[in-house]
Parts: structure tokens; sequence; C-alpha cells
């Protein structure tokens, strides 16, 4: 099963990819994730793209395009849960046009609605453990009292450079302009299911798992 998972930045789309990562045996392909590994590798592509998203811009179609091409190529598991992307509508159709060369397709894009005042607390509020990237909220999900990841042990937690309200801002209005015409996109193509991403994690977990044993 493929599915992608669409929403606004915090909307939950990491914290719900790697619960399923864990439940259903299946692939996250985060490109978020697979820039920022870009940008601390100090690669030549990560020099590139580390201003544009620090100011919340969008990097372009083609390099996001050309790390998910690689990442499909030869990958195995249980399906893929496409995580922050596509976010244009250029890269939605390079998506159509991967699936379909691999003989695959796509099963279910869940929208994960929520409202922009819970987003920013969410993602001031974010942390993340260096080791093993599970997620943390001051307010939701605070880092263990012992100072210890509660999956992997690790000690040390990172925050996002584009964790900000100015970058909030910027990556929010990104979202809107060129992301949330994907929603009438997929719509169209008859494979749109929509969840209430503003209850708690395992209401929306729970939600999502009723979307996906339809297929
Ligand atoms: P990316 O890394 O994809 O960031 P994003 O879309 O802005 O989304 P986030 O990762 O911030 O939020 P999320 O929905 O994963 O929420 P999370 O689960 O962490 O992209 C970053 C940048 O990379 C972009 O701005 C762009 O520059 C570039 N980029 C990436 N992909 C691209 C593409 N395809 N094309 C072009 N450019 C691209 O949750 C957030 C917080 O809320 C956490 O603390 C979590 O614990 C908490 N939380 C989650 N769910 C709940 C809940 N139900 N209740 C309470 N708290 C919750
Ligand atoms: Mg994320």
């Amino acid at each position: 099963m493929n599915i992608i998972l669409l929403g606004p930045p915090g909307a939950g789309k990491g914290t719900q990819a790697r619960i399923l990562v864990d439940s259903q045996n299946m692939v996250q392909l985060s490109t978020g994730d697979m820039l920022r590994e870009a940008k601390s590798s100090a690669s030549e592509m990560g020099k590139k793209v580390e201003e544009v998203m620090a100011r919340g811009d969008l990097v372009t179609d083609d390099i996001v395009i050309g790390l998910i091409r690689e990442k499909l190529i030869g990958a195995a598991g249980n399906g893929f849960i496409f995580d922050g992307f596509p976010r244009t509508l250029a890269q939605a159709d390079a998506l159509g046009t991967l699936l379909g060369e691999m003989g695959s397709n796509l099963d279910t894009v869940v929208e994960l609605r929520v409202d922009d005042d819970a987003l920013v607390s969410r993602i001031t509020a974010r942390s993340t453990c260096a080791s093993c990237g599970e997620m943390y909220n001051d307010q939701t999900k605070p880092q263990p009292v012992d100072g210890k990841c509660s999956k992997c042990g690790g000690t040390d937690f990172t925050r996002r450079a584009d964790d900000n309200e100015e970058s909030l801002r910027q990556r929010l209005m990104e979202y809107y302009k060129k992301t949330s015409p994907l929603i009438g996109y997929y719509y169209g193509k008859g494979v749109l299911s929509s969840v209430n991403g503003l209850g708690e994690i395992d209401v929306v977990k729970t939600e999502i798992s009723q979307v996906l044993n339809q297929f």
C-alpha cells in the first residue's frame, strides 16, 4: 500500500508516519528528512538548500523529485508513506509517473486537517532525539525527565532551524499557495481521505488506521 500524508507544517505527518512504520512495516519517505540529512552532510546539494529551508521556502521540484526517485529505486517494504512529498502539482504528476514506471500506484492520500493556531504552538514546542528521530513536544509529549529518549536512550535533543515563528509563517504561506491545491487534485482522482489532525496522537492514529483498513 502506498499513501501520502498531506498537511501543513506541524500537522503531524512525521509523527503518524513513524507510527505506521512501526505498526505496519511501511517505509517512510520524508523529503524534509532527506534534505536535512543532505544539509548536515555538507554536500553540494545540502549547501544549496540550507538557506532556502531556513527561510521556509520550497526547494526546487528537480531536487526533491530526484531524491524520491533515488529512494524508490530498489526500495523494499510493505509500501511507502510519502511524508512532505509531493508539495506541488509538478511533484504530484512526477510521483504518479514514477509509481506507474514501477508498476505500482497510489492507494490513498490522507489529509490531516488542522488549524493554524495549533500549528504555531506545536512547531515552536517541538524537539527531536538526535539519535533516532523520535519526536517530542514541550506541551504534549515532553522529553523524559531522566533526559534519555524513551525510544533509544539517546541524550541529545535538537530543534530545527526553521522552527521559529518567522520561518513558520513562510512555510504556511508556501503550503497554502503551492501545496493545498493538491487537495483538489487528489479529490478529483478519487483518492482523497481526510482525518481530523487536531485530536490526540492516538486518536489521529486510530482514524488513519480506519482509512487504511479499507484497502
Ligand atoms: P518538512 O520536514 O516536511 O516540514 P513540514 O512540512 O514543514 O512539516 P513538519 O515536519 O514541520 O511537520 P509534521 O507535519 O511532520 O509534524 P510533526 O509530526 O513533526 O519540510 C521542511 C522543509 O524542507 C520545507 O519547508 C522545504 O523547505 C523543504 N522541503 C521538504 N519537502 C519538500 C518538497 N517536497 N518540496 C520542496 N521543498 C521541500 O509534529 C509537529 C509537533 O507536533 C511535534 O512536536 C509532535 O510531537 C506534535 N504533534 C504531532 N501530532 C500531534 C497531535 N495529534 N496532538 C498534539 N501534538 C502533536
Ligand atoms: Mg515532518
